[in-house]
């Protein structure tokens, strides 16, 4: 068996709104993924589909072989899938040390808050912090962080559950030229440590510069997948997407 995240025929319409339009597609374990297409293509339906935070009308999710479609959002992280969303998710009035010791599982919010931490679950949690290079905001309140300081702090969090594929809905939105060196380069180092990314993302420079394999998405299904070179000259991405 290839080791993939895979749906076939992904259907999910909104009133008269067709987001999700048969989409059959396969992210192959190991790779930085990209899924890229124009605004309501249909990409974070997508991904609300596949980590169980909606429901499809009708088609098939599979991850690793197994059959995940129906199964909740926590049994799915637990399958080993964690995501980050498009407008980022922290608690505003926790710190960033108690967002990322939060994150860790079903029920982790009720224990940061009751103070029952373990010495190695806080320096894990610090240690993520260390690693994208936020470390010195651990005792600053998520709120009064900048947006993409949030950003990384919503992924460290997401990280120290420890999934093994991760999904990003527009990392690099609203932050930073610096900032997203740092979320490029990190996506490069997780991935050599065996970590699986699909990365949605508008930023084509970042896309290109960090994706294995791209998906583009158009009315909700796939029109063409490939290398970032075998991208950047398709003629109906060019069309659909990127307007020439
Ligand atoms: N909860 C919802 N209720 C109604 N319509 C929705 C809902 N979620 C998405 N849609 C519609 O489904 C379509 C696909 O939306 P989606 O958010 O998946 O697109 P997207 O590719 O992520 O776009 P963007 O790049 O702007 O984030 C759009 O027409 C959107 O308005
Ligand atoms: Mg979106």
């Amino acid at each position: 068996m290839t080791k993939s995240l895979e749906t076939h025929e992904l259907r999910k319409t909104f009133g008269g709104v067709t987001a999700l339009d048969g989409a059959t597609v396969k992210f192959r374990h190991g790779r930085v993924n990209a899924l890229i297409g124009p605004n309501g293509s249909g990409k974070t339906t997508f991904f609300n589909c596949v980590t169980g935070m909606i429901r499809p009308d009708s088609g098939t999710t599979t991850y690793q072989g197994q059959d995940i479609t129906r199964k909740t959002p926590h049994a799915i992280v637990r399958a080993g899938i964690g995501r980050t969303f498009q407008l980022c998710r922290v608690f505003p009035r926790m710190t960033a040390l108690d967002n990322v010791l939060a994150a860790v599982r079903p029920g982790g919010i009720t224990r940061a808050l009751l103070g029952a931490r373990h010495p190695s679950e806080v320096d894990r949690a610090r240690s993520w912090l260390t690693r994208l290079g936020i470390e010195h905001l651990a005792g600053v309140e998520a709120r009064n962080m900048s947006w993409g300081q949030q950003k990384l702090l919503e992924l460290a969090g997401v990280l120290n559950a420890g999934p093994e594929t991760i999904l990003l809905d527009e990392p690099a939105g609203g932050v930073n030229p610096a900032l997203l060196d740092r979320i490029g380069s990190l996506v490069r180092e997780l991935n050599a440590e065996g970590r699986t990314f699909v990365i949605v993302e508008h930023n084509m420079d970042l896309v290109m510069s960090i994706s294995d394999h791209i998906v583009v998405f158009d009315r909700g299904r796939p029109i063409a997948e490939g290398t970032p070179a075998a991208i950047r000259s398709d003629e109906r991405v060019l069309g659909a997407y990127l307007g020439v």
